[in-house]
């Protein structure tokens, strides 16, 4: 498998983990499409029971079509090893249950996507973790002897805040606390949260890694040792092993990961200058503004901004409808990182769960509408939105 790290991140994103395959010289990964792998004799079987010998046994542990995708990530996150999952929630808890037991501590800096948060409420606090959303600046404080992870996204979902990953890395490191970064939002191609200090990245590789809204998947990426127990926990005892066809399509979808993400980028930069003062718009949340909050921080911590941006109609919830529904080239979905465009309303969608308060505090607005910009021309979106927004003021106008 050909993963030389000298390369540049756009080699890199088609070369890592890839070779020609050494039985059959196939050009494209193979799809291993096999439940099982012999082991030829018994000795060799006892050996790759007993660790003694390198292999594949069983595809809930090992397929090589999702190695292959599993050395392609850690290539590009710059980590020592990568497992892949069967969605980001599968990575997500299999790191998490690796790493905390009953009377262990996780801080979270939401907010948090609803899944992982729900995880967290639902699972691990009634298996016996303790868990507490501090803000950046309380983070220093509010690390205790029992603290084992410090978790957070960046850009946040759906305002698109950014936490300072090199803060929280200082944070961990002096008090030996593990910490974990989702970059699905940024990808490796933006943020790289391992030059940063963060020490293990985790995705939901259903959004812009596959890029093509056609498959489930994620990933864990970091240290070595670590990893080898987030296998035996994730994979070996609770299972939620990638198929090896998501595997294949995730390999074709990262050979474009720069090529897309540069135009999600142009386009989502485009949409966000240009509406910015509609008649319609009362804000628009993207890091890639100077006006944005986490403007400074993103440019030192992003290569570009993001293809996910978030329109806060003055109009409230009649207008984000109204919009959402005249929008025709945005389909009307959650998930993200698609290269078609999808748009959505966190409030009655996504974040539903989240009392008034919780929503107040994390600027979910039911006047705000999430969109994640496709590779589609960017003068059509343009048009898409900027005649939808034209719709909402012209009707805000005759009420
Ligand atoms: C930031 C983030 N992390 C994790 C997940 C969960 O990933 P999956 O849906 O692949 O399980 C999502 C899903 O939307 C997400 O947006």
């Amino acid at each position: 498998m050909s993963s030389d790290r000298r390369h540049r991140f756009a080699t890199r994103a088609v070369h890592g983990g890839q070779g020609t395959d050494p039985g059959t010289g196939a050009h494209a990964t193979p799809i291993y499409q096999t439940s099982t792998f012999s082991y030829g004799s018994h000795a060799r079987g006892a050996a790759l029971f007993a660790g003694e010998a390198e292999g594949y046994v069983y595809s809930r542990i090992g397929n090589p079509t999702t190695r292959a995708f599993e050395e392609k990530i850690a290539s590009l996150e710059g980590t020592e090893d990568a497992v892949a999952f069967g969605s980001g929630m599968g990575a997500i808890s299999a790191l998490m249950f690796t790493v905390l037991r009953p009377g262990d501590e996780v801080l979270t800096l939401g907010p948090l996507y609803g899944g992982t948060a729900g995880l967290l409420r639902d699972v691990l606090v009634p298996y016996g973790v303790r868990h507490r959303d501090v803000d950046d600046a309380e983070l220093a404080d509010a690390i205790t002897p029992a603290t084992r992870m410090i978790y957070l996204e960046t850009p946040t979902n759906p305002t698109l805040s950014i936490h300072d990953l090199g803060h929280v890395a200082a944070m961990g490191r002096s008090h030996g606390v593990l910490t974990v970064a989702d970059n699905t939002f940024s990808t490796p191609y933006l943020t790289r949260p391992l030059e940063h200090g963060i020490d293990v990245v985790v995705h939901s590789a259903t959004k812009y890694l596959g890029g093509h809204g056609d498959l489930i998947a994620g990933v864990v990426a970091g240290p070595a040792e670590l990893l080898q127990e987030v296998r035996a926990h994730g994979l070996r005892h609770v299972g939620s092993a990638l198929g090896p066809f998501e595997s294949f399509l995730l390999l074709r979808g990262c050979k474009t990961l720069a090529l897309r993400m540069e135009r999600h980028c142009d386009n989502a930069e485009r949409v966000a200058r240009s509406v910015q003062g509609h008649p319609a718009v009362a804000k628009v949340h993207f890091p890639g503004l100077p006006e944005h909050p986490g403007h400074e921080l993103a440019k030192r911590q992003m290569d570009r901004f993001g293809g996910m941006l978030a329109l806060e109609l003055g109009g409230g919830a009649p207008a984000a409808a109204r919009f959402l529904d005249e929008l025709t080239l945005f389909t009307q979905a959650v998930s993200l990182g698609d290269v078609e465009s999808l748009a959505t309303h966190p409030a009655s969608t996504t974040h539903q769960l989240l009392d008034p308060a919780e929503l107040e505090r994390q600027g979910i607005t039911e006047g705000l509408v999430r969109l994640s910009i496709g590779i589609e021309d960017g003068d059509d979106l343009l048009e898409d939105v900027v005649r939808a927004l034209d719709v909402v003021a012209r009707a805000t106008v005759d009420v």
